[in-house]
């Protein structure tokens, strides 16, 4: 992972800053020992540039959970390779895989998150009493309601089922015109964390797993 390399019209070669993965991080939080920082030389010049790849210049960064299943050295991980799109993931759970009526109760876990702030504002717009649970009150979840008794579920008769967002992109098209729409009439609202430069890459990434963000987190590395 790399980015806030500069291109100089004189020149074709240019300093990129990365991330390096040193050591596989297979249980809890990877540290300093695992993910590295270090500069390296890139050759624009058209000669180095292997046949069917580009050189491109990375501007934003979307700091996503999925990395984690990355680095643990483990190739049956769940591969999230949808991460990216938590716009698009809350609308596969949301109005495909549970499609709630009108009127029921939606709850949503990590509900401040990327994928959690789209499926409580989704659930709704569908007319459902959503409660959603965040790590700390600073969240600010619109109702501080939990779980009280996980054997409810039973007698509700809840449904559990996975899913990759990756399996649904026949249905990208019809999100797209669906979120752009909602968001054109300020139905939907996102919430970003954009932090600078790609020395805070580290601490956005552990920040997902220990509570303190909030909405989706992203990295400009350069503009
Ligand atoms: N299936 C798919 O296709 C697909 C696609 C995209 C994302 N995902 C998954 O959806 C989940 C949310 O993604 P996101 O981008 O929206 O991430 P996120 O919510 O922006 O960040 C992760 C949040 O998870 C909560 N969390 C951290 N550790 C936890 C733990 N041990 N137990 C329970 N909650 C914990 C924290 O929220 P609180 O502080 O509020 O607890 C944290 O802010 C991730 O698991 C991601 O891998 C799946």
């Amino acid at each position: 992972m790399g980015g806030g390399g500069g291109v100089a019209a004189a020149t074709t070669v240019v300093e990129s800053r990365e991330w390096y993965l040193a050591a596989i991080a297979p249980e809890n939080l990877p540290t300093s020992d695992h993910l590295k920082l270090r500069t390296v030389t890139v050759s624009l010049d058209y000669e180095s540039i292997p046949d069917e790849q580009m050189a491109l210049q990375l501007l934003l960064i979307s700091v996503d959970p999925y990395l984690r299943s990355r680095i643990t050295g483990r190739d049956n991980g769940i591969r999230d390779r949808e991460g990216r799109v938590p716009g698009f993931t809350a609308w596969v759970g949301i109005k495909v895989i549970g499609n709630p009526d009108p009127g029921s109760n939606v709850f949503i876990s990590a509900a401040a998150g990327g994928v959690g702030m789209f499926a409580g504002q989704l659930a709704k717009l569908k007319g459902c009493r959503v409660v959603g649970s965040t790590g700390s009150d600073e969240k600010n979840p619109a109702e501080r309601e939990g779980l009280k008794n996980l054997l409810n579920i039973v007698g509700k008769e809840v449904k559990m089922e996975g899913f990759l967002c990756g399996s649904f992109l026949n249905r990208f098209g019809e999100f797209s015109q669906q979120m752009e729409k909602y968001m054109k009439e300020g139905k939907i609202k996102p919430k970003h964390k954009i932090d600078q430069g790609i020395e805070s890459f580290f601490e956005n990434f552990v920040s997902l797993f220990s509570s303190s963000n909030v909405g989706k987190v992203i990295i400009q590395v350069a503009s």
